[in-house]
């Protein structure tokens, strides 16, 4: 299975940079992306990207993981509060999840205080921007025993 991490992003999340700024910051994902790319080489860690608005997508991702990957980093967006199937998808493939995300969703409507993800992931980083994906990078490399 080698040390490969993927980095799954759910939908509208292609449009940070320049969708509501004040919450989500300005990079754009491709800038995050880079950004990880860089600490990956760094670290001597094989690493794939992939962002979708589509929720069937994702879970095709994450099935297609199997026995390729070592570690999933998953922002579901708006899926983290709806999604059984990509739950369910996550815990069938047993790859340690660590979920991240931008805003602290706890500090924010009712109805992103819960996480379908959350019980089906070693941990979960939220609040600190495109910060909260470094954080994560860094925690599955831990979870690599790297
Ligand atoms: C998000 C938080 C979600 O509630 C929201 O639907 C998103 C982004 C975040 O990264 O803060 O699209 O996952």
């Amino acid at each position: 299975m080698g040390n490969k991490i993927l980095v799954l992003n759910g939908p509208n999340l292609n449009l940070l940079g320049e969708r509501e700024p004040d919450i989500y910051g300005t990079k754009s994902l491709h800038e995050i992306e880079r950004e990880v790319s860089e600490l990956a080489g760094k670290a001597g860690v094989q690493i794939e990207f992939f962002q979708s608005n589509h929720e069937g997508e994702l879970v095709d991702k994450i099935q297609q993981a199997r026995g390729v990957v070592s570690c999933i980093i998953i922002n579901p967006a708006a899926f983290t509060h709806t999604s059984v199937a990509i739950r369910d998808a996550l815990s069938a493939v047993k790859i340690p999840v660590i979920e991240v995300h931008l805003s602290n969703i706890y500090g924010r409507e009712d109805f992103r205080h819960r996480s379908y993800i959350a019980g089906v992931a070693r941990g979960q980083i939220a609040g600190f921007g495109a910060y909260s994906y470094i954080l994560a990078f860094q925690a599955a490399l831990h979870l690599l025993g790297k």
